[in-house]
């Protein structure tokens, strides 16, 4: 089917990726599960010269999954892979080599700092982290050597806004591949490509995946990284599972309705916990009070669920106090499914980005469950809180 490049996001969502009447007008694509694929003759084994060639080089499911991502991002490519922490790496070995100098933002997700500071080091890659809201002024950092900048806006847990757009600038002048990690935002949020930014990354395991119950990772990049980004992901022969594909796939169709609630949910939440006794702050950059308010309007169509609270005050015990207090939230990793969650936020791998905060710091992902009872649940915490 043609697809019309004026449709709103949610037909796009509804539509994207695969054709029905390719098989059969069954509405979804098939899950393939695959190792071989057979060539009809050996002229045609020896050429390759058909769509598919061999399991990990992509199948009619994870092809209708990178269709509908490019639709969304605006990439030439998209690859998928067995989780989010494999779409951070796979871009991060394929970019860099030994000798080679990185950028990476000091709000980084935690496991990609550790990749950079066990995996990357090992190999020679000199890492180096970067405030979150230097700006422009990211080009004083940048060396001869500097292959890549990595970034990730708004931060993991403690969510600055960086300036995506001047740091993609001087790191391009300067000849660096910049890679976003635009979980949060989604591309029905934030489209990383059309900022500036070459390979936009996403843990597929929140939003798309949106249920809990799938790991997967997406990779979108531009013309000039595409090649390179694809040889990288043949080579390392880490290709998502067809179910798990064929999951994330589905999970797309709805995301545009759960995000609008996720969105309306955690802002009215975090508008409400900002009048409440024992809050210090609330990290929102969808908050006016929020000091990235200004570059995440100018850049962003929207927010998601996930933000934190800064109690006024206290330590662990106050922090621990909260989250036994809790019965509708769980208490767990991961964010971006239909249930609500909440973690004390550990800043300790932090070098810049690390405060002074009030208080602990607790990061709450908004569920679609009703806002009532989450501020119920949310209000018995901090009274705990503040009890202890
Ligand atoms: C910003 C961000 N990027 C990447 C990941 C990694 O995703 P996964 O859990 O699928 O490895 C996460 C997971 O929490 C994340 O929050």
């Amino acid at each position: 089917m043609a697809k019309n490049k004026n449709w709103g996001i949610n037909t796009r969502l509804a539509h994207g990726g695969n054709d029905p009447h390719a098989y059969h007008g069954f509405v979804n694509p098939p899950v393939v599960h695959a190792s071989t694929v057979l060539f009809p003759d050996a002229a045609t084994m020896a050429s390759r010269n058909q769509q598919y060639t061999y399991g990990t080089r992509g199948t009619p499911t994870s092809d209708a999954l990178a269709a509908a991502v490019d639709e969304l991002e605006g990439s030439v490519g998209t690859i998928v892979v067995p989780s989010g922490l494999a779409s951070v790496f796979v871009p991060l070995l394929g970019f860099l080599a030994a000798g080679d100098h990185a950028l990476i933002v000091d709000s980084v997700y935690a496991p990609t700092r550790q990749f950079a500071n066990t995996v990357l080091k090992r190999y020679g890659v000199e890492i180096e982290y970067y405030d979150p809201l230097v700006g422009a002024g990211i080009s004083v950092l940048i060396k001869p050597n500097t292959k890549v900048v990595f970034t990730e806006s708004p931060g993991s847990n403690t969510f600055e806004m960086q300036d995506i757009p001047a740091i993609a600038a001087a790191a391009k002048a300067a000849g660096a591949v910049v890679m976003m990690d635009n979980t949060w935002a989604t591309p029905l949020f934030f489209k990383p490509l059309d900022y500036g930014v070459d390979i936009s990354i996403h843990a597929a395991t929140k939003y798309p995946g949106g249920h809990s119950d799938v790991l997967a990772g997406l990779v979108s990049a531009n013309a000039a990284t595409w090649p390179r980004l694809k040889e990288t992901f043949i080579g390392l022969g880490i290709p998502a599972g067809p179910d798990d594909a064929y999951q994330v796939l589905r999970g797309l169709r709805t995301m545009g309705v759960r995000l609008e609630r996720h969105q309306q949910s955690a802002l009215e939440i975090a508008r409400w916990l900002e009048g409440q006794p024992g809050v210090g702050r609330v990290l929102h950059p969808g908050l006016e009070s929020h000091p990235g308010h200004a570059l995440f309007r100018r850049d962003f169509r929207g927010s998601s669920g996930v933000f934190t609270l800064v109690l006024d005050g206290g330590g662990q015990a106050q922090a621990h106090a909260f989250l036994d207090a809790l019965e509708i939230f769980g208490l767990g990793y991961s964010w971006g499914g239909y249930e609500s969650l909440a973690v004390q936020v550990n800043l300790s791998d932090r070098t810049i980005a690390k405060g002074p905060y009030e208080g602990p710091l607790l990061r709450l992902q908004i569920g679609l469950e009703d806002v009532d009872d989450l501020k119920a649940d949310i209000a018995a915490g901090l009274a705990a809180a503040s009890a202890d």
